[in-house]
């Protein structure tokens, strides 16, 4: 759970509705808790403008059973290339399997987070939609699709859905006597009436209780927990020299910090990075700005263009509104018109290949004022990376593992990511902003006897660092098995000394590693799950937890499709129940994959 279903998500009654009739129900899917969290913010927004709000994840509701007086808002993430995340699974498959019309005098409106850097951007929550659509329900507003950083583009979508219900519940004729009386509290949802079309038929029960937000909770602006000042004390190379990567291992450490950092192993951390100074310098070259020229930022005020630049604004990424911007000022806008068109993600995805948002200004020579370019440019977003400690070996330290973004552009210039080189090439002690974000359902088991099998190759193997240092303090003497990949043994096997010594300790149980490129057939690490097949059913069947971390793109879809051989081969389960089983793992919170 995101900061705020715990803060504000409280029982309460909500203002007097301003159409009694309608109610509107939020309906959440979430896999790291952004959708989650801004599902959250969503009920509390619409309390406070007079809309009394239901708040259920998909998992809580049946969508046979949807309440027929109510407007529903579907917030969803995508999980990795356009699957469902794990808690909206089965509200899709009962969606799925509903007749056309069934949804027939509904309304609705779907707001999709993803990444843009999969094929099937939102693709689940653009599935959704269609769905809702094929179902007879009536769209208040069009979908937006958005990056789970684009709290713009979500907040519009939010002010477009207000305005949709303001409308429509304008457009109603006032019921006589309820213009000034305040009417009833509406009933709390779901109500367990058991009639379909009129109630959830959800088992009520402490998850699926009646969630209203309150009234006086905090707009949904703010809805990111306060940064901490965070001490950058180890910045370690955890790849050898001549590795094709440069991978890390940063060290925070927050005993001075005025409020401490909570975490526990399995969180992911925000970090609050500054562009580089060399990056700016080169936008205002391209752009023929000065740097002390006054421009206003969205919610920081006037500040003076070279703050702005190094500070809050994202002058990396190449987005749709900077190809259009661009588009609209250059002499022939052919070439960029033709990426912009929805069908061309391809050849989008192609042509940003080792581009930045300074190559195509570079490229186009558009002249823009400086507060034009203020307003096109995306703000500088924390990014998260994936807790690689645990809080019991030291609650004032907390470590990730992160890989250092550097490359050459088309034209052979430097290029780099914003920030793991920010990390990588700050000096040893300085001050960086950070906030926790919680993942609750990613933690090694709660029971010091329930088996933990770990999949993280490359990076993916950080929170399993902290996941095994959090058994060991614990005391907890399952067994533990990590699957670990890279592409050699020589430069890439990060952490071999802590590991080795966990291995000598007893914590690590078993440990399979995959260096893909140290043999001319590639080795991963589902090759090594089904080699070791027999041993892992074993595993599972003494109720052993699975986890994966890393690649969402190939590498997790990959491990699915082998842990479901494995069901096959040494479960002796068909095709069929082989996904069951796996999925039932997923249900049970059993199978918990942090991807990206
Ligand atoms: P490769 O780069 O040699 O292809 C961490 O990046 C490790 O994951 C590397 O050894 C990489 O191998 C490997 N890898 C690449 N694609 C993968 C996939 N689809 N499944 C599992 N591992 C993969």
């Amino acid at each position: 759970a995101g900061m705020y279903s715990r803060t504000t998500a409280v029982p309460a009654l909500p203002a007097p509705p301003a159409d009694p009739a309608r109610r509107v129900v939020i309906l959440w899917a979430s896999q790291t808790g952004t959708a989650e969290d801004f599902a959250a913010a969503t009920a509390a927004r619409l309390s406070a403008g007079g809309h009394p709000a239901a708040l259920l994840a998909m998992d809580e509701a049946d969508p046979a059973a949807l309440p027929s007086d109510a407007d529903l808002l579907l917030i969803t993430s995508t999980f990795g290339d356009g699957d469902a995340p794990d808690n909206g699974a089965g509200f899709w498959d009962g969606l799925d399997a509903l007749d056309t019309g069934r949804l027939e005098g509904r309304r609705y409106a779907v707001l999709a987070f993803g990444d843009s850097s999969y094929d099937d951007f939102c693709g689940h929550g653009r599935r959704l939609d269609r769905r809702m659509d094929e179902l007879g329900a009536v769209r208040l507003t069009p979908r937006t699709d958005c990056e789970p950083d684009y709290e713009t583009e979500a907040e519009l979508w939010l002010d477009q859905v207000l305005t949709a219900l303001k409308d429509a519940t304008e457009l109603l004729p006032a019921p006589p006597g309820q213009a000034l009386a305040p009417a009833p509290a509406p009933t709390p949802f779901p109500a367990s009436t058991g009639a379909p079309d009129a109630a959830p038929a959800t088992a009520a029960g402490p998850a699926s209780q009646s969630v209203v937000a309150s009234p006086s909770a905090a707009p949904a602006r703010s809805r990111r927990p306060a940064p901490v000042t965070a001490r950058l004390t180890g910045n370690r190379l955890l790849s050898l020299p001549g590795s094709g990567k440069e991978v890390r291992r940063f060290t925070f450490d927050t005993r001075d910090s005025e409020t401490p950092l909570v975490y526990e192993a399995g969180d992911a951390l925000g970090v609050r990075p500054l562009n580089s100074p060399d990056l700016v310098a080169e936008w205002l070259a391209v752009t023929g700005l000065d740097a002390h020229a006054r421009v206003q930022v969205n919610g920081v005020g006037e500040t003076a263009l070279g703050e702005a630049l190094l500070r809050h604004l994202d002058i990396t990424r190449i987005t749709p509104a900077l190809l259009r911007f661009t588009a609209d000022r250059t002499r022939d806008p052919r070439e960029l018109r033709k990426l912009l068109r929805p069908d061309n993600k391809d050849e989008l995805a192609k042509w940003s290949w080792g581009r930045q948002a300074v190559d195509l200004a570079t490229e186009s020579g558009v002249r823009a004022g400086a507060q034009e370019w203020t307003d096109v440019l995306g703000r500088l977003q924390p990014r998260l990376y994936s807790i690689s400690s645990s809080p019991l070996t030291d609650p004032h330290l907390v470590s990730l593992t992160v890989s250092v973004v550097r490359y050459e552009n088309l034209a052979g210039r430097p290029r780099q990511g914003v920030c793991s080189p920010f990390l990588a090439d700050a000096a040893p002690g300085a001050e960086v902003p950070v906030h926790v974000q919680r993942s609750p359902h990613f933690r090694p088991p709660a029971d010091a006897s329930t088996p933990m099998v770990m999949v993280g190759p490359g990076t993916g193997v950080a929170p399993f660092v902290g996941f095994l240092e959090e058994r060991r303090a614990r005391g907890h003497r399952a067994p533990n098995w990590l699957f670990f990949g890279e592409q050699h043994r020589a430069t890439d096997f990060y952490y071999e000394e802590e590991l080795t010594a966990l291995r000598a300790d007893g914590v690590l149980t078993r440990l399979d590693t995959a260096f893909s490129r140290d043999q001319r057939a590639k080795v991963y690490v589902q090759d090594r799950i089904r080699e070791h097949g027999s041993h892992l059913w074993s595993w599972l069947r003494d109720g052993a937890h699975f986890y994966v971390c890393g690649d969402a793109s190939r590498m997790a879809k990959d491990v699915d499709h082998a842990l479901r051989d494995v069901a096959v081969v040494h479960g002796g389960l068909s095709e069929p129940e082989a996904a069951a089983y796996v999925k039932q793992l997923a249900t049970d919170k059993r199978y918990v994959r942090d991807v990206y």
